[in-house]
């Protein structure tokens, strides 16, 4: 049994829509368990196989949420290395936010990231959803097999 999070943040909704789907996607697999969240304490996260996070972009940059619980992960050294972690996030016009919190998963955290990040434009249409349900059951298939 792999142990599958989903953790993201949303402020109008759009990467809420694509969180469900990845943590969808990721529930589709047999022989994962998925935890869809708005909010994660670092120590936790040490508990699953994949960590999938959701990011929007706002001011060219991730969230303070988000960096709040990277810098966390970081500043209290919880080992993260060679789990499997994916980021996404809907944009408007540069989509930082992604790029940002894989970058640091695979420089700072060790992890075995799913590259690229997957980024929508504003809200998801079916076709996103698609993308999305992808993303999230190739995480927990890549979970599947390292474990
Ligand atoms: C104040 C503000 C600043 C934003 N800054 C950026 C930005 O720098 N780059 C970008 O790609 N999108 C930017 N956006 C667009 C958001 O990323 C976009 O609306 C996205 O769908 C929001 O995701 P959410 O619904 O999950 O919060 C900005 C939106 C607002 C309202």
């Amino acid at each position: 049994m792999s142990k599958i999070l989903v953790v993201y943040y949303t402020h109008t909704g759009n990467t809420e829509k694509m969180a469900q789907a990845v943590a969808e996607g990721a529930k589709a697999v047999q022989g994962v368990e998925v935890e869809l969240k708005r909010q994660a304490s670092p120590w936790k996260l040490a508990d699953f196989d994949a960590i999938l996070i959701g990011a929007p972009t706002y001011q060219h940059n991730m969230t303070a949420n988000i960096r709040k619980l990277l810098e966390e992960i970081a500043f209290h050294e919880v080992n993260l290395e060679g789990k499997v972690g994916a980021a996404f996030g809907s944009y408007g016009w540069s989509g930082e936010a992604p790029r940002f919190v894989l970058e640091v998963m695979e420089n700072k955290f060790r992890m075995d990231v799913l590259k690229p990040p997957l980024l929508i434009k504003y809200a998801p249409d079916e076709k996103g959803l698609v993308e999305c349900r992808k993303l999230g059951r190739d995480a927990a298939e890549k979970a599947l097999k390292s474990t």
